[in-house]
Formats: C-alpha cells, sequence, structure tokens
C-alpha cells in the first residue's frame, strides 16, 4: 500500500494548533520520520500551514504469510523506505534543508531494530543539516494525533490509548502531562482482536477483518465475558477472551461464515462494552468530561459510535483522530515533536555531542532514563548518539515548560 504524495499545499488540511504551545520566533517546520514497528512513514509539519505532507509505506503484505511482524524483516524495510519517503515529503511540501527547525523521530517504545532505521536516519539528516533532532515517544503520538483535526480536543482530558500493543486510560493534564490510571494486565485490546481473528483464519492484522465480518453477525448469537467490569478500578485484561473463542470455535463443528460473523460480533461487543465502561468510569472518577480516543483500534466504528452516544448522553464530548491517523503515522510523531522543539527541548545538536558522551536529550534524559545502558537500549554510533527503546514509560516524559505548575 504506497500512499501517494500530497499536493504541494493542501489548504484542506487543518491547521496544526495545540494549546499549550509556546510561542516561538524560531523556524518551526519539522520533518517527522516513524518506524517503531510495520509502517515506515514520514511527514512534513508546519506550525503556522498545518500538515503540509504526510506519507506512509504500510509493512502489511511483507509480514501477512507469517501471520505477525518479523522485526528483522521490518528494519531491512524500513532503510529500503524510509529515505525516499523523506525526498518525497520534503519535495512535495517545497521544503528545504534551510525551511527546517528540527527533525523529529520515534525514539520508542517498539521494535529496536526497526527504531534504530528511523533514528539512524533521523540523526543523521539532523547533522548534515545542522539542525536539532528530538526522539518523540510513539505514545505520545498517538496521544497528540487528534490535536491534527480542526477541533482539537482541550486539556485536561481523559485518553483512552488503544493499539496492538497498549491499553491504557490516561489523565493528560497538557502536553507531556500524563497520568496513568489504568492499563491491561496481558493483552492490549488491538491484541485481542488480532489473536481472534486468527482463530477465525482472518488475515493479518485480524482487527479491521473481524471488526467488517462483525458488522454482518448477530448480536447475542454468542456471549463472551467483559473482563474486569465487575471489579472497582481502571484495569483491563483481555486474554481470557481468546481461550473464551477458542472454547466456542471447538465447540462448533461446522463453522459457517454466517457462524464466524456471530462469534466476531460477540468478541467486538466484549472489548467495545469493556472499553466503554472502564473509559466512563475514568471520566467520573476524574471530574472530566472530555475523551480522547486514539491507537490503531479507535478506528474502529463501533467503538467510535458507542462511545460517541454514551459519554454525549453524560454530557461530555468524545475526540478522535481522523481514521488514517488512528494506526501508526508521522503526522503523530511531528505533532509531538514540533511542540517539544517549540519549547526548546531537543536530544542536544549532534554536533555538539563529544564522541565518549551519552545523548543530551534535554527533554528525555531528566531522571536517567536515557542515559542507562538497559538492555532495551541501544547505542549504534556514540558520537552521533544515536538511540532508541524498546521500552520506554510514558510516565517519564517530561512536561513542557509552559505547562508546568507555578
Ligand atoms: O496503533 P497501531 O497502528 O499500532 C501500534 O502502535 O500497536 O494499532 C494497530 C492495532 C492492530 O491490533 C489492529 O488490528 C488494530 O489496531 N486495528 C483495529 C482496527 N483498525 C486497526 N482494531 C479494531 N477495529 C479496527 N477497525
Ligand atoms: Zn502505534
Amino acid at each position: 500500500m504506497y500512499h501517494k504524495p500530497q499536493a504541494r499545499e493542501r489548504p484542506d488540511l487543518p491547521h496544526y494548533g495545540p494549546r499549550g504551545l509556546p510561542p516561538t520566533e524560531c523556524l518551526l517546520r519539522v520533518l517527522a520520520i516513524e518506524s517503531s514497528c510495520d509502517e515506515s512513514a514520514a511527514a512534513v509539519l508546519d506550525r503556522d500551514r498545518g500538515l503540509l505532507a504526510h506519507e506512509l509505506f504500510s509493512q502489511i503484505e511483507l509480514h501477512r504469510r507469517y501471520g505477525g511482524v518479523v522485526p528483522e524483516l521490518a528494519s531491512r524495510d524500513h532503510i529500503r523506505r524510509l529515505l525516499p519517503l523523506v525526498q518525497s515529503v520534503l519535495a512535495s511540501s517545497g521544503t528545504s534543508p534551510q525551511d527546517l527547525g528540527g527533525v523529529a523521530y520515534t525514539a520508542g517504545p517498539g521494535l529496536i531494530g526497526a527504531l534504530l532505521t528511523g533514528a539512524a536516519l533521523a540523526r543523521s539528516l539532523a547533522y548534515a543539516w545542522q539542525v536539532p533532532a528530538i526522539g518523540v515517544h510513539h505514545l505520545e503520538g498517538h496521544l497528540l494525533a487528534p490535536l491534527l483535526e480542526a477541533e482539537p480536543p482541550p486539556f485536561p482530558h481523559v485518553a483512552l490509548l488503544v493499539s496492538g500493543g497498549h491499553t491504557m486510560l490516561i489523565e493528560a493534564r497538557a502536553i507531556g502531562r500524563y497520568e496513568l490510571l489504568g492499563e491491561t494486565r496481558d493483552d492490549a485490546a488491538g491484541e485481542a482482536f488480532d489473536k481472534t481473528a486468527k482463530l477465525l483464519g482472518l488475515p493479518y492484522p485480524g482487527g479491521p477483518h473481524l471488526a467488517r465480518l462483525a458488522a454482518r453477525g448477530r448480536r447475542g448469537a454468542f456471549e463472551f465475558p467483559r473482563p474486569m467490569l465487575d471489579r472497582p478500578g481502571l484495569e483491563f485484561s483481555f486474554s481470557g477472551l481468546k481461550t473464551a473463542v477458542l472454547h466456542a470455535v471447538r465447540a462448533t463443528p461446522d463453522l459457517s461464515d454466517t457462524v464466524k460473523a456471530d462469534v466476531a460480533c460477540a468478541v467486538q461487543e466484549a472489548i467495545v462494552e469493556t472499553l466503554m465502561a472502564k473509559a466512563v468510569r475514568a471520566l467520573e472518577q476524574t471530574g472530566l468530561d472530555v475523551l480522547v480516543v486514539s491507537g490503531g483500534v479507535s478506528a474502529n466504528q463501533s467503538l467510535r459510535e458507542r462511545l460517541t452516544e454514551t459519554v454525549g448522553r453524560r454530557g461530555g464530548r468524545v475526540y478522535y483522530p481522523r481514521t488514517e491517523f488512528c494506526t501508526d503515522n508521522a503526522a503523530m510523531i511531528a505533532v509531538a515533536g514540533l511542540a517539544r522543539l517549540a519549547a526548546g527541548q531537543h536530544d542536544g545538536l549532534a554536533h555538539d555531542v563529544p564522541a565518549d558522551a551519552g545523548p543530551t536529550h534535554h527533554g528525555l534524559s531528566q531522571h536517567g532514563h536515557i542515559r542507562g545502558g538497559s538492555a532495551h537500549e541501544a547505542t549504534a554510533a556514540s558520537g552521533l548518539a544515536i538511540q532508541a527503546r524498546a521500552q520506554w514509560a510514558l510516565s517519564t516524559l517530561r512536561p513542557l515548560p509552559s505547562t508546568i505548575d507555578p
């Protein structure tokens, strides 16, 4: 799947104007690169003119026959795809290196080899162009994706982040100020979609396929557990769902397409209802009335309809990214990168990092998380301070200066 370049300038694309972004005189157009999993993507975002270009190459076909992402194949393909994508977004947005105020890239969490391909390219370009680079937290990218829309969500809000690897409820007080309210104890919601889809013989990644099949199913034909709904708190657990589906599939000798659609419908119901109940609980607990839903599963139409209706009935409002920015993309990395660059945060200019020094990463190494030598970190070239992190707690992100309480 290859999305053609955007037109040189897209008046229809919304202007980027996140709240809490401090005014700055510096040149603020960023190039962003995403390579944390199986999508290679690049984007150019301008603080005043909005999103100028974004492109993506999905590796789905490459991994399909293995039923999941093969990390080594992902890394190799990112190496092939990223530079042409970067060249293309620069050309289609009419951006030359002198126009750039920085280069943003996904520094983690994700597949370490895949992350390093984007980190190496971003930091090398920043070094060559003598502009700052900023390593972005992939989940902060997802959380801020709705800021690209014409009506961005206000802060504070409750964020429901539902992707292939994460299911979290977060109190987002401002850009960079995220408090984890609850998360999954085992499988993520996207994983639950994917694993149950696999049991029904659907291709990888199963989420969208299962959702399409569910639309043809009869409600109530099957009933699967709504895990942890009967308990207080904001934690999730989805691993029991695949066992329940496995039993149902085994107990049904004739797994016709109609029965599969019924199973898919019940799976989707169980996941959607669980997410909805906990999201409403989080709104009640925090006293907030704005819910932001992001990550791959936020593309699910049933989830969107049910949440919009339920939260609306309570007098609240739900915000989502447009569908193409629910799953991984570079536009969301550009939003997070631009917000941090605008606030003066960056990884340090590559040319002033001595060869024996750890990365300065002014924004994110505050608590020593980048500097350490943990097994989840990798330094490919210390002089350029190219680093990525397979694991990275969202709570360790530094708030933007403008959002720190006086
Ligand atoms: O955010 P994302 O692109 O990647 C991660 O950072 O994990 O999310 C991918 C996940 C996959 O599990 C995929 O099956 C799921 O999002 N997904 C969906 C839908 N579209 C994508 N799940 C349910 N319904 C959808 N329409
Ligand atoms: Zn993601």
